[in-house]
């Protein structure tokens, strides 16, 4: 990375000790920022956060979201320390957030969060006096997922604005389509949302997107793919979120993506799920040629090695 990394050097000192709880709390020209500095991030490796310790409080199950920020401190030359567990902390023994919160804060330079709560990464925000970053909260949000989805959906297509994206699966409870479906409408994406009715968009989302005039339509077979699409999104049935197993297995099979069934496709489309998959896309889909899924994966990596030091004011 070379000294004029920083297009904007403003833009840049905005978000020295800024939260992440929310892409809610972003403007379009903040997200481009960040994805234009990703670029550069993709194949650098810089020391940038020698001497810097994030503190990863995992409360809920990660792979991606908890190995990749710990590698992007590591590639950068931080170090890592937290929990995966957080049974083996002492919120086991009852200690609150927030005061668990006021003192993890003294052993690290960031926070990153994730919770099986709606809000709780706001509060760990509000509890705290260091930037803190929602690594996922409940059903709400997942913004680090949405900054690296957008990557991977602009390097695909060359633009985000104006495309035609089909969001497929559980629309009720996924946090990386609630996050990620609010900024495409910022840049005038139009959308086809497959779901079973039971697990179809929150209302107040729906009511959002109305008002803002976006062009949104439901579908309720999810047997009938929409083929007027550049993007499918595709998502697992949460089954951890669901309060009565018994309608979890009404729906746990409602759709599954396979060869056969983009067939009916003009041509290859762009295929992306946020991952873990259950049973929702085959694996005779991995070697299609819309299949994005492992490269969001590896985009991850690139989009919080930006966050991190952009948070830490450590660019060059
Ligand atoms: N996409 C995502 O958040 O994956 P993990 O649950 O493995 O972190």
């Amino acid at each position: 990375m070379t000294a004029d990394t920083v297009a904007n050097p403003e833009l840049a000192k905005a978000f020295v000790g800024r939260d992440v709880v929310s892409m809610r709390d972003f403007r379009r020209e903040e997200i481009l920022f960040v994805l234009d500095l990703a670029e550069r991030f993709e194949h650098t490796s810089e020391p940038l956060l020698g001497g810097r310790v994030v503190v990863n409080l995992f409360f809920e199950p990660s792979t991606r979201t908890r190995l990749s920020f710990e590698a992007a401190m590591v590639r950068l030359g931080g170090q890592n320390i937290g929990f995966a567990d957080a049974g083996i902390s002492s919120v086991a023994k009852g200690e609150s957030l927030a005061d668990t919160i006021r003192v993890v804060e003294n052993y690290c330079d960031i926070i990153v969060i994730r919770h099986k709560f709606e809000g709780a990464a706001r509060l760990a925000a509000e509890a705290s006096r260091l930037p803190v970053i929602n690594g996922g909260d409940g059903s709400n949000q997942h913004p680090t997922q949405t900054l690296l989805d957008l990557f991977t959906i602009r390097k695909l297509h060359g633009r985000l604005e104006k495309l035609r994206v089909a969001f497929l699966g559980d629309l009720k409870y996924s946090r990386t389509v609630h996050s990620l479906i609010e900024v495409l409408a910022q840049f005038e994406c139009e959308f086809v949302l497959v779901s079973p009715q039971e697990l179809r968009m929150p209302r107040d989302i729906l009511d959002d997107l109305a008002r803002d005039g976006v062009r949104c339509r439901e579908e309720f077979k999810p047997s009938i793919l929409p083929v007027d699409v550049d993007i499918l999104y595709t998502t697992r049935i949460q089954k951890e979120r669901f309060v009565d197993p018994v309608e979890y297995e009404r729906v746990r099979n409602a759709y599954r993506l396979d060869r056969e069934a983009l067939e009916v496709f003009p041509r290859p489309v762009t295929v992306m799920h946020p991952l873990p998959r259950v049973n929702e896309i085959s694996t005779d889909l991995d070697d299609y040629e819309g299949a994005a899924y492992f490269q969001q994966a590896r985009n991850g990596i690139t989009v919080r090695k930006t966050l991190l030091s952009l948070l830490l004011g450590a660019l060059p």
